[in-house]
């Protein structure tokens, strides 16, 4: 889509608001006039953007946008920042990928809440960081009080805590890492190479990352079979761990996932729990995308004894309408968390008399992503959240159905407990790619693309509760258009 001016013009700026050195681009009380004038014409910019956006995307190949960046030469300044966002149109919004749009159906982006939005705003210029009280005062108490509520939601007790990261992928690995630690307290220090993480095999690949990470051996993951609805097999389950320990192994993690990527199936987490007491130093759940069940008023049962897992991976930015980056680790125990901790006299020294996050955190400078759940909840509160979600599930539950019944496309697994919809167009495994990417570059919808027991499978993540089933229809008869040797050509 070209840029065409917005309907309410950013006004010409006065002289007075143009800096006129380096120092004038701080953000001080001076700048204040500057700072309104800018922000104004960037999201006056963006507005006019949502309000004209027709499609997920344009299409653009990789190869036209490198071609726009030859001549931009980053020693060279443009004469202002309006200049800049000029030319960010060309290099960037003209051909950005909407998640807002109701066919944007590819991966698991959710369009965003303004209260969270407007939480964004503050990030940026007020520019807390969370690493210390000292350097965030009212935002260590804000991220801790939404920490106590999500452990709450959870059902862990008066001892949980938890951190926010900046994904699952970063919850993932400091949970595993508590992991690693108290199995190696259980077994002793050199039991490292006989630490085993015992996952399903439809798990996150962030738990083999963590793995590599965390000093474990490359077969340290056993990848537990899955059953026919995509849940961790108990019976393949009980085999690994007795497996496990008839090698001699031990078991630092098994990871259970509450809403897995590419099927939204949910582990029998009681069961698991169950299965696994005893038998292993740790069990976490990966509840990246299925966290928005906890606050579902329908669904809540699916996390049935999630409450007995030892930590819980959740993105807030997958499932509670939140921008990136927004996820926290919560830990039954919270005191496990302080495997992370390590006193710097320069920055949180042991005898601080203030909370300072950043001790049981991985990172040390750290957004303050908290702020934008803060804000959600409280103009908006948790209901809220759980309705959108749940119409999200229900609108997977009718396009399966509508999918199922489509001459063109077969399902290829049952309806989701979460959002997700696999498919294929009939016809073969090139099929699938050739008329994902015809799609793309239309960009009149997107889709995602994975293998299903070998086959090249689409998928829909739908975490849009403005889409439609007639929305995804139409997309997908953009994809059957593509089928030029298929069934009804
Ligand atoms: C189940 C699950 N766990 C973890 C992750 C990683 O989350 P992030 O992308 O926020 O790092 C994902 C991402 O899709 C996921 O689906």
């Amino acid at each position: 889509m070209a840029w065409t001016e917005p309907a309410t013009a950013p006004r010409p700026r006065a002289d007075a608001d143009r800096p006129t050195s380096a120092r004038d681009q701080i953000l001080t009380g001076a700048g204040a006039a500057r700072y309104r004038s800018a922000v104004h014409d960037a999201v006056n910019r963006i507005a006019h953007r949502f309000t004209e956006v027709k499609q997920p995307f344009t299409g653009v190949s990789h190869d036209e946008m490198r071609r726009r960046h030859e001549k931009i030469d980053l020693d060279r300044p443009l004469e202002d920042l309006a200049a800049a966002l000029s030319e960010l149109d060309e290099v960037y919004l003209d051909d950005a990928v909407w998640f807002h749009d109701p066919k944007y159906l590819a991966h698991l982006n959710c369009p965003v809440v303004l209260p969270a939005v407007v939480g964004e705003a503050f990030n940026a210029a007020v520019n807390t960081s969370v690493d210390t009280w000292d350097q965030s005062a009212g935002a260590t108490v804000i991220e801790q009080r939404l920490v106590d509520w999500a452990c709450g939601l959870v059902g862990f007790g008066e001892e949980s805590d938890g951190v926010f990261t900046s994904g699952g992928t970063l919850s993932n690995l400091q949970a595993l890492f508590i992991a690693r630690e108290e199995a190696q307290a259980k077994w002793g220090a050199d039991s490292l190479p006989r630490l085993r993480i015992i996952a399903s095999e439809v798990g996150h690949f962030s738990v083999q990352k963590a793995a590599r990470l965390l000093g474990l051996g490359r077969e340290s993951v056993v990848a537990v079979p899955v059953d026919g609805e995509q849940h961790m097999d108990l019976a393949a389950l009980r085999r690994a761990l007795d497996d496990a320990e008839a090698a001699g192994d031990h078991v630092a993690a098994v990871v259970a996932t509450a809403g897995t990527t590419d099927y939204g199936s949910v582990d029998r987490l009681r069961r698991i729990a169950e299965i696994t007491d005893g038998r292993t130093a740790w069990l976490h759940v990966d509840a990246a995308y299925g966290c928005g069940l906890l606050v579902s008023p329908t669904r809540r049962h699916l996390l049935d004894g999630i409450e007995l897992a030892d930590s819980v991976t959740v993105d807030f930015h997958k499932s509670y309408f939140q921008p990136v980056s927004s996820s926290a680790v919560l830990v039954k125990q919270g005191g496990k968390l302080g495997h992370t901790t390590y006193y710097a006299d320069y920055l949180n020294p042991r005898t601080s008399p203030e909370p300072n996050l950043v001790d049981k955190s991985l990172q040390t400078t750290r957004r303050f992503d908290a702020i934008k759940l803060w804000l959600t909840l409280r103009a908006m509160g948790p209901e809220q959240i759980g309705v959108l979600f749940d119409q999200v599930c229900d609108l997977a539950d009718d396009v399966w159905k509508a999918v199922d019944a489509h001459p063109d496309f077969e399902t290829v697994t049952g309806p989701s407990e979460l959002s997700t919809v696999l498919f294929r167009l009939k016809g073969d495994d090139e099929l699938q790619r050739r008329a994902r990417r015809a799609l793309a570059e239309g960009g009149t919808g997107l889709v995602a693309a994975t293998v299903h027991e070998g086959r090249q499978v689409l998928k829909l993540t739908l975490l849009n509760p403005l889409t439609t089933v007639a929305d995804v229809m139409e997309v997908l008869d953009g994809l059957a258009a593509h089928n030029t040797e298929g069934p009804n050509q």
